[in-house]
């Protein structure tokens, strides 16, 4: 089943979180290969774009495959925030603008940013509104909050403010990524709006995917933690099967080969979670000493060919 998020047409329900240190390039081609019908990148820091730093460019890298892409922004100032929208439109291609309201990190809540921001539903309104007449559908993402009403609210003001699809994670500020989501809150902002509502939490496989569509009359799914080492898991929620992890891990290597991924710890941290749920505990101890990619490589091949 297809929906629209403003003039672009997704092919199907399942779209992959945004996930810092974990939505890049490489994994968004598997996750897309595997059937998700929209990917997000990760958090990328708007004030750290317009400084022109290589490492969050980098973060921004797409190829023509890559589509239809939501670029995530995290920022808090108005200018700051339509100053990086604006380049990002000028230097790369992607299709959706989304604005970061549910960063529950410390780091990010002492800047304004994030979670930070669903307090100060003024200061949404005004950076949704710098990016209207910058010709991409935006979207926001979002928490719940525990009162109800005013989650109700800031959905309706994020419509109004020009949003052309809204993100709920079911989840509040304290619950982070654990715990319960709140199905009952994401059917009433769904009821509450015009726009579509991408429901999030908790999804992570046939089951909880059914539950979510059923709960909740969201428009679509999106999935975060269970794609982790695992984006195959788009294949198994479209009853698929699913590339096995360790060959989907060298698959992932040979991207960030060939893609350039900003940080050789990032694809240590990835490789370590295709292994999870797999008896390699000697092998994920030697991972954790590689110094660089040909090594990793080597250690893999050893590991896992052998
Ligand atoms: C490792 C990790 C990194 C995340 N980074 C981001 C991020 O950059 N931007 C964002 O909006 N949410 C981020 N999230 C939240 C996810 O997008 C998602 O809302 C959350 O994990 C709930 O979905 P799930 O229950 O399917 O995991 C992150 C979550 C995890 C686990």
């Amino acid at each position: 089943m297809q929906f629209k998020i403003g003039s672009v047409a997704v092919k199907n329900l399942l779209v992959l979180a945004p996930m810092y240190r974990i939505s890049d390039l490489a994994f968004r081609i598997l996750c897309r290969e595997s059937g998700a019908g929209l990917c997000f990148s990760e958090m990328v820091n708007s004030e750290a774009l317009i400084r022109n730093n290589k490492s969050n460019w980098l973060l921004t890298k797409t190829i023509p495959e890559d589509t239809p892409l939501g670029m995530q922004l995290f920022g808090a100032r108005v200018e700051s925030m339509r100053k990086a929208a604006s380049l990002l439109i000028e230097k790369n291609r992607f299709e959706i603008l989304d604005l970061n309201l549910g960063c529950p990190s410390h780091g990010i809540l002492n800047q304004g940013a994030g979670a930070a921001l669903l307090k100060r539903p003024q200061r949404i309104s005004e950076i949704l509104e710098s990016w209207r007449d910058l010709g991409k559908p935006v979207t926001a993402k979002i928490r719940v909050s525990p009162n109800m009403l005013h989650t109700i609210k800031l959905a309706k003001t994020i419509e109004k403010s020009g949003a052309s699809a809204l993100i709920v994670h079911g989840r509040t500020i304290e619950q982070a990524h654990k715990g319960k989501t709140d199905f009952v809150a994401i059917k009433r902002i769904k009821k509450s709006l015009g726009i579509p509502v991408i429901g999030n939490g908790g999804v992570k496989d046939r089951e909880s995917l059914e539950l979510m569509l059923d709960k909740t009359k969201c428009d679509a799914v999106m999935v975060g933690t269970a794609a982790i080492g695992n984006p195959g898991i788009f294949s198994e929620l479209l009853g698929k099967k699913p590339v096995a992890r360790e060959k989907a891990l060298f698959q992932y290597l040979a991207l960030c080969k060939e893609f350039g991924v900003p940080r050789f710890g990032r694809i240590k941290t990835q490789s370590l979670a295709f292994l999870k749920h797999g008896k390699h505990t000697e092998l994920k101890q030697k991972i954790s000493s590689a110094k660089n990619l040909a090594e990793l490589e080597a250690m893999l091949n050893k590991g896992l060919l052998n």
